[in-house]
């Protein structure tokens, strides 16, 4: 089944160097505004669930607003070990006219088991 894009916001609604986060399909997502490029990843920290929307934004990592760990916007890596297995879900952004749109896959059980 095709995943399909939801529009969460307009491009003016998430001024260059923030972020903002959605609920969408369940799940909140922060979408990260860098130098004109949009990204999408989990807003959920993966250390103890901190919004990472409300976190310091600077060349494309953003830091936790509780304890500061960094992950990049786009790929969700984890930059304080890059290599730990830990990082957090991305998904994929598009621009349709004025409309930020995120795909988001409904069906979180099929993904985890790959
Ligand atoms: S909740 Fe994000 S670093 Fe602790």
């Amino acid at each position: 089944m095709m995943p399909e894009f939801t529009t969460v916001a307009k491009v003016s609604d998430i001024p260059d160097g923030e972020a903002r986060a959605f609920p969408v399909n369940g799940r909140m997502i922060a979408v990260f505004h860098t130098g004109g490029e949009f990204t999408a990843i989990n807003d959920s920290c993966p250390h103890m669930g901190a919004s990472l929307a409300g976190g310091f934004i600077e060349d494309r990592t953003v830091t936790c607003p509780w304890h500061a760990w960094r992950f990049c916007v786009q790929e969700g890596t984890w930059k304080d070990n890059p290599k730990a297995e830990l990082k957090t879900d991305c998904y994929e952004v598009r621009i349709d006219g004025e409309n930020v749109q995120i795909c988001v896959p409904e069906d979180v059980s099929v993904e985890a088991d790959e």
